[in-house]
């Protein structure tokens, strides 16, 4: 951090322990991000603060702030506050692409939300701005304060569904962000409770005062110091901390980081009442969003067609070609066999994901519909029954062979009186019962479902009882056996836990 050659990407982020400003390279930074670690008031957002302010007007900064901390940047820097309780998933989506567009700075403020919103939250602002149009890849600084919150090491409280979303934004941030011209800077408590793949794609590191032997040792490790000498963490006062990295210094060096211009609403009864900016920003960012420009966008990668999936996925679209004949009577059937075959290919590509299996159909939908209008086929889409019930027979594994039988038949009809989220559950079940196979486990039955909780498996197996759907019986070795009431179609033994 000592003095180097005069260069207009430097800031000043305070002064060497002994002497000299603490420089830090901003070209730098956006290539190699920053981890900062401390614990609660070692001024790990003062921090933040300090190299906000000091790029400001440098660098485009987008700041996921769970405390309302840096909404005062706004008066001073004009950034847009986005107040997340106020705001959609979806219109938090389209924010985060268009604050890109306009290359405007952003506070998303998500103060008082709680720990599953703020996870989506900030999932679905991160993954608009990532999926930004390439011609929009201007670089921004991403800080994210509280970096555990997002990207938590371990399962905690929260949904699956929450921390798969926010995890997947933050890996995208710290290992896939930099070619997007994204640099993420994020600051933690915990490091041993940040997950590890987003602390390692860290390049530089400041660490602050550290107490706990885990967070000690694992610091150590960044730096590439002894872990004894990481004991000097404990004894940092608030407000140093141990610079490192590409950006930075060679060595670890202790920096005192310098006062900053605007207040830190942690600072107590200083704070002035906040005024939003005035509108032209704020409406370019935050207009209501249009049906139309919905949320997720095509994967690249190809994926590999999966004969029998796409056969059953006809069958279903036959429905489907009636009603587009009716809309369309002009078209020729080769034009519509075509464009079925690629609703069809998108349909597939959707499944054939091994992410998608945890995915909500309504989730999917969106990302069906999206795909479908790339492709031109916007008009003619699946609606959201025919989806469904293409998907439900799809998840249930089903082949083609017992596809045209008339227990299947049976089975699609029994499954029409249910509720639209339990048919391809009911389906799954079905389907192994008439095959003569195991009963599918908690795991099978949760992950056709769409989630990764063997609890909600077990209270749809429930609901389906106590309703007379599905009799389910110990076999007395701890297997069990799943008949279908009316057909009596019955499973072989298979273990719940398997
Ligand atoms: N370098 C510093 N100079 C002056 N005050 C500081 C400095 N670092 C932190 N503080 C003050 O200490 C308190 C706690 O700092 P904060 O940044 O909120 O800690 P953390 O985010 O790590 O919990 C705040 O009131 C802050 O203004
Ligand atoms: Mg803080």
């Amino acid at each position: 951090m000592s003095s180097t050659m005069p260069n207009n990407n430097m800031i000043v982020m305070g002064d060497v322990s002994g002497g000299g400003p603490a420089q830090m390279d901003l070209a730098e930074l956006l290539a190699t991000r920053l981890l900062v670690q401390g614990n609660s008031g070692s001024g790990k957002s003062h921090l933040l603060r300090r190299l906000l302010e000091q790029s400001a007007r440098m660098v485009q900064q987008a700041i996921i702030d769970p405390e309302g901390d840096f909404v005062s940047l706004a008066e001073k820097f004009g950034h847009l506050v986005i107040d997340g309780a106020a705001c959609s998933e979806m219109a938090l989506h389209a924010a985060g692409e268009r604050m890109r567009r306009h290359r405007a700075s952003v506070v998303l403020n998500l103060e008082g939300l709680d720990a599953d919103q703020q996870m989506k939250w900030a999932a679905a602002f991160l993954g608009g701005m990532f999926e930004a149009p390439r011609e929009y890849w201007y670089p921004v600084l991403v800080v994210v304060d509280e970096a555990q919150l997002f990207a938590p090491a371990a399962a905690g409280e929260v949904s699956d569904e929450a921390r798969r979303a926010s995890l997947g934004a933050m890996t995208n941030l710290m290992c896939r962000g930099r070619k997007r011209g994204l640099a993420g800077i994020i600051a933690t408590q915990r490091l041993a409770k940040l997950a590890k793949n987003v602390a390692a794609e860290a390049s530089n590191f400041l660490m602050g005062r550290t107490f706990l032997d885990i967070d000690m040792a694992r610091a150590a490790d960044l730096l590439g110091m002894e872990r004894r000498q990481a004991e000097a963490f404990r004894d940092l006062p608030r407000g140093t901390f141990v610079a490192l990295g590409p950006a930075m210094c060679r060595r670890p060096v202790p920096v005192r980081v310098g006062a900053v211009e605007t207040e830190s609403r942690s600072a107590g009864p200083m704070l002035t009442p906040f005024e939003p900016p005035s509108a032209p920003v704020h409406e370019l960012i935050l207009a209501p969003v249009p049906v139309s420009e919905t949320l997720a966008r095509p994967r690249k990668a190809p994926v590999t067609p999966q004969p029998d999936l796409l056969s059953q996925l006809a069958a279903h679209g036959e429905a489907q070609a009636a009603v587009l004949q009716e809309e369309q009577p002009e078209e020729s059937s080769e034009d519509q066999a075509e464009r079925e075959a690629r609703m069809n290919a998108i349909l597939r590509d959707i499944l054939a994901d091994d992410e998608t299996s945890f995915r909500a159909a309504a989730v999917l939908y969106q990302d069906f519909l999206v795909r479908c209008r790339i492709a031109g086929l916007g008009r003619n889409a699946l609606d959201l029954k025919a989806f469904n019930r293409a998907l439900a027979t799809a998840r249930s594994g089903v082949s083609e062979d017992m596809v045209a039988s008339d227990d299947w038949q049976q089975a699609e009809a029994l499954a029409n009186a249910l509720p639209e989220d339990l048919q391809s559950v009911f389906l799954f079940l079905a389907r192994a019962a008439i095959s003569r196979q195991a009963c599918p486990s908690d795991a099978e039955i949760a992950r056709v479902y769409g989630t990764a909780s063997q609890g909600r498996a077990r209270r749809l197996l429930e609901w389906l009882e106590d309703r007379n759907i599905i009799v389910l019986r110990a076999d007395g070795m701890g297997r069990r056996v799943m008949t279908v009431i009316g057909p009596g179609w019955e499973t072989l033994p298979g273990v719940p836990q398997g």
